[in-house]
């Protein structure tokens, strides 16, 4: 239902601290909060290729701003995200008019297939989404550790400091699958800390690496490979990688988004303190 009331309004007329504004009303009853500042809204346009331009904020027929959505462009392939219509707007059509005009502005970028994640029990969001057709395709768990110092390494390991080129080409031959959230554009996209990496060798010489984002206060996008095996990680060699991780940043949270429910490496999480927060859907639609 598009309605000839609704004016899509692109979002590079606002500048972050509007959008950021935007998108915490239109979240404000949201079951995992997630406020945003002008800065957060800045570091993920850049870091998840959000295109400002292709992105909509809609106004309503009282000429008040109802809610926003956003699309990131990676070649063929478009990503739904920030969608929120506020509250008391909800139900007259908003959240189909944003979405419809997000799948437009994607087409005419040249993307042929759109993807988005949707938190599991949101109801109304991915009855929206399989209105439009789009299909489950997999299910992800988001995983957070507190801060605290992790268990001895099990077995002698050698832990070394990864330079950026390293770090630049262990992601560009990674094996793994990772959502919009992990894929390596987004840990290598500048925005406003870099990644940090570490190689951890085995005495049997087997060996991997871990990369991640740290900020003050947190990491996230802990992302791991081995060296050999087609990058293929053992538990073992995961669990390695993670302690080595965590004896560099004991005081540091971490929060672990989009592991696929069926990932080997969930052993090796849940061996270091990792727990589940809540599960995501991932949706998709050929276009
Ligand atoms: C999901 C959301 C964007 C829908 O916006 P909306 O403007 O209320 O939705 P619309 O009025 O355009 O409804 C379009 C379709 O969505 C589905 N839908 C909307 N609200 C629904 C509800 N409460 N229960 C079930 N389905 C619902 C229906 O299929 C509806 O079509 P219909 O009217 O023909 O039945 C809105 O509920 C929202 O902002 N929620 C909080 C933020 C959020 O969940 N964002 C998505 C994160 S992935």
């Amino acid at each position: 239902m598009t309605s000839p009331f609704f004016i899509p309004i692109p979002a590079d007329r606002y500048n972050f601290e509007q959008l950021a504004n935007i998108y915490n009303e239109s979240r404000v009853d949201y079951i995992v909060p997630m406020p945003m500042n002008a800065k957060r809204m800045a570091d993920y346009a850049t870091q998840y290729a959000v295109d400002l331009a292709a992105s909509v904020v809609a106004i309503n027929k009282e000429q008040q701003i109802a809610g926003l959505g956003m699309l990131g462009v990676r070649g063929e392939r478009a990503w739904i995200t920030r969608l929120g219509v506020i509250p008391t707007r909800r139900g007259r059509g908003i959240g189909q008019f944003l979405m419809s005009k997000l799948l437009e502005n994607a087409v005419s970028r040249g993307c042929i297939h759109a993807q988005l994640e949707v938190i599991e029990g949101n109801e109304p969001a991915r009855t929206l989404f399989s209105k439009l057709g789009f299909i489950e395709t997999r299910r992800f768990l988001v995983l957070r550790r507190p801060p605290g110092n992790p268990p001895d390494f099990a077995f002698p390991v050698t832990v070394e400091p990864l330079n950026h080129l390293e770090i630049e080409t262990y992601l560009v031959h990674r094996c793994d699958h990772p959502s919009w959230l992990d894929e390596t554009p987004s840990l290598l996209a500048g925005g406003a800390v870099a990644v940090e990496g570490v190689r951890v060798i085995q005495e049997s010489g087997e060996s991997g690496w871990g990369v991640f984002r740290p900020t003050t206060f947190q990491l996230s996008h802990v992302t791991m490979g081995a060296h050999e095996q087609g990058g293929a990680l053992s538990a073992e060699l995961a669990l390695a990688i993670l302690t080595a991780i965590h004896h560099k940043h004991p005081r540091r949270d971490t929060k672990v988004e989009n592991v696929p429910e069926n990932s080997p490496l969930l052993e090796a999480f849940g061996q270091i303190g990792y727990m589940t927060e809540f599960a995501r859907i991932e949706m998709g639609l050929r276009m």
